[in-house]
């Protein structure tokens, strides 16, 4: 398996920027997760790394060794794709046997190998069928296999999951993140799902047409997102924004919003604020009720129960927030409600330059 250093890359279709100086530093054994919504140029990126689109600038190199410039199958890369591409005339068996077979592999070692890789993904019993005899999610794992059987460099992965249903996306989501793990494998995967990106990563690379905006943990850019951007991206459901007006008082920095104060202490306060702003809180960091001392009344005007927690939409001063609230004790639509917020949790950014203060 492979470090991966991606410098300054940049990809140009005719005069149209698709990647523009993308630069990610990937670790050997690595779980990196490519972000962004569509057209934000993941696919294209990932396929530059394939060496199935040539680079318009910047550099790629494996463990040291520029492959900007190399085939595909000079790299040592194998990929996944979102509609498996199987061989449908062949079986389980045969797809995964399929490269091995083209390096002139000899049949002990092509036997072995399928099976390991077979085994891992639990497999076994399906290695006779022919994709047409398979689930969606049987399948995807077929593809995977064939991937990863031939031991890659590196493992590219491009929205593998997107064309399961719900519950077998979650499920083929552990597979692949144990997979991964049990082949130490340097992985880069694409998806515009956040949670996936959340759940299966390492780092994530969020990216908006065709730029980086934040590279981090997966908590960090939950946590600390460096705009307006990744903090509307990042999060489901997602974080509310208030446009707020700012001043200062003995340190603390208070928000306005219609005729209701929110006053953020000292020390939760960024330094330099301009005198207008907008606020951030993600709904799970707002409860209906609580007395943490940071609070807004609303009106509620819906009520959703989820199960484990129910969400409330309010009106405040005419905006919008979503908060959480106990589900035993949900109020009703046209309720005025108690709005608090968790100190730490409040966001504030630019609204010219939308980073975060
Ligand atoms: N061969 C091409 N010629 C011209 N433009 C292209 C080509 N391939 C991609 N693009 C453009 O580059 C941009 C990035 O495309 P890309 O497929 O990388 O997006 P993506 O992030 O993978 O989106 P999605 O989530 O929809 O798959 C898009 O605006 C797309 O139209
Ligand atoms: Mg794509």
């Amino acid at each position: 398996m492979a470090r991966v250093e991606i410098h300054q890359l940049t990809k140009r279709f005719e005069g149209f920027v698709a990647v523009d100086a993308l630069e990610i530093d990937i670790a050997d054994g690595e779980f990196v997760t490519l972000l962004g919504p569509s057209g934000c140029g993941k696919s294209t990126a990932l396929a530059c790394i394939a060496g199935l689109e040539r680079i318009s600038g910047g550099s790629i190199r494996f463990d040291g060794e520029d492959v900007s410039d190399l085939e595909p199958h000079q790299r040592n890369v194998a990929m996944v794709f979102q509609d498996y591409a199987l061989y449908p005339h062949m079986t389980a068996r045969e797809n995964m046997s399929f490269g091995l077979r083209q390096q002139r592999l000899d049949e002990a070692s092509i036997t072995r190998q399928v099976e390991t890789a077979a085994e891992m993904l639990d497999l076994g019993p399906l290695l006779d069928r022919r994709p047409a005899e398979m689930s969606g999610g049987q399948r995807q794992r077929v593809a995977v296999g064939r991937a990863v059987v031939r031991n890659p460099a590196v493992l590219l992965m491009d929205e593998p999951l997107s064309n399961l249903d719900a519950a077998l996306r979650v499920k083929t989501r552990t597979e692949i993140k144990r997979l991964q793990r049990d082949l130490a494998a340097t992985a880069i995967f694409v998806t515009h799902d956040q949670e996936e990106a959340m759940v299966l990563s390492d780092r994530i690379v969020v990216m908006r047409a065709g730029r980086l905006q934040q590279i981090g943990p997966p908590m960090e850019v939950y946590r600390d997102p460096a705009n307006l951007f990744v903090a509307s991206f990042i999060g489901s459901p997602a974080m509310n924004f208030l446009e707020v007006e700012t001043g200062r008082d003995d340190g603390a920095l208070h928000c306005r919003l219609g005729d209701q104060v929110l006053r953020l202490p000292a020390q939760v306060a960024p330094g330099q604020v301009p005198d207008r702003a907008i606020m951030g809180v993600r709904p799970t960091d707002l409860m209906v009720g609580g007395d943490r001392g940071l609070q807004l009344q609303g009106e509620v005007f819906l009520v959703e129960p989820i199960g484990p927690v129910t969400y409330v939409d309010c009106n405040v001063a005419g905006t919008a927030l979503k908060a959480l609230c106990d589900p035993d004790r949900a109020p009703a639509v046209g309720d005025r409600v108690v709005l608090d917020f968790a100190p730490g949790r409040v966001h504030l950014f630019d609204p010219q330059s939308e980073q975060r203060l």
